[in-house]
């Protein structure tokens, strides 16, 4: 990629988080080993304070800002916010690792295609309101389902609907509980969610009509 100065620019990714950030430390060290090639987190937006991930970004030198929605007047205020902050940091891509906040469809709007979430379950199993957490895996474990994995999948204006990029299954065992599965899907989490923002860098990941086609995966 070339600018009008015919210098290099560098792919810009934004994370969005609300807590832990251990999808956030992935792409991090992906970015860092050059798995994820020529690319910078250009910020890091947490939806509230003193979560694990601003101390990530603190000690990793990455900029970050809280933008907590609890400190707008409404919503549409804070997606204004959020849009702004986004577009002030001409991101090419925006990962929401879990973030916790529904994002308005201003948002989705003034990014089509740009904003990507992971979720821990095989989708469009156990998506949508109330599956978050240990939630997901609790419902997964009521179901009696045999195997769980994790998605990521483009955003859209309701909650993990949008299109299908690319999944990772775990076996689920008997004796599991919400917790161990938990972890056995987050290891995957660790490992695809590098994975697809290294192929959406690399320009292999293309929507047409929503469905997502994947070019060439290596
Ligand atoms: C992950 O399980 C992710 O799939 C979900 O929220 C969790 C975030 O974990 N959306 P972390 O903050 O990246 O550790």
């Amino acid at each position: 990629m070339v600018d009008e100065s015919n210098s290099y620019k560098k792919f810009k990714i934004a994370v969005l988080v609300s807590g832990s950030g251990s999808n956030l430390q992935a792409i991090i060290d992906s970015i860092q080993s050059g798995y994820i090639p020529e690319t910078d987190i250009s910020i890091v937006i947490s939806s509230k304070e003193g979560v694990f991930a601003i101390e990530r970004c603190k000690k990793h030198n990455i900029n970050y800002v809280i933008i907590n929605p609890k400190e707008f007047p409404d919503r549409k205020q804070w997606a204004k916010k959020m849009i702004e902050v986004l577009k002030e940091n001409d991101v090419d891509l925006i990962c929401m690792a879990g973030f916790l906040i529904k994002l308005e469809p201003e948002i989705i709007q003034a990014f089509p295609n740009k904003i990507i979430n992971i979720h821990p379950s095989l989708l469009p199993k156990f998506g949508g309101k109330g599956m978050y957490g240990l939630n997901v895996h609790k419902a997964v474990l009521d179901a009696g389902e045999k195997e769980s994995g994790c998605s990521v999948h483009f955003a859209d204006e309701e909650f993990d609907t949008g299109p299908i990029i690319m999944q990772r299954k775990v076996p689920v065992f008997e004796n599991d509980t919400p917790e161990i599965l938990s972890h056995r899907v987050l290891e995957q989490e660790h490992q695809l969610y590098p994975e697809v923002i290294r192929l959406i860098k690399l320009g292999k990941v293309e929507i047409i009509d929503k469905k997502v086609i994947i070019k060439d995966n290596s």
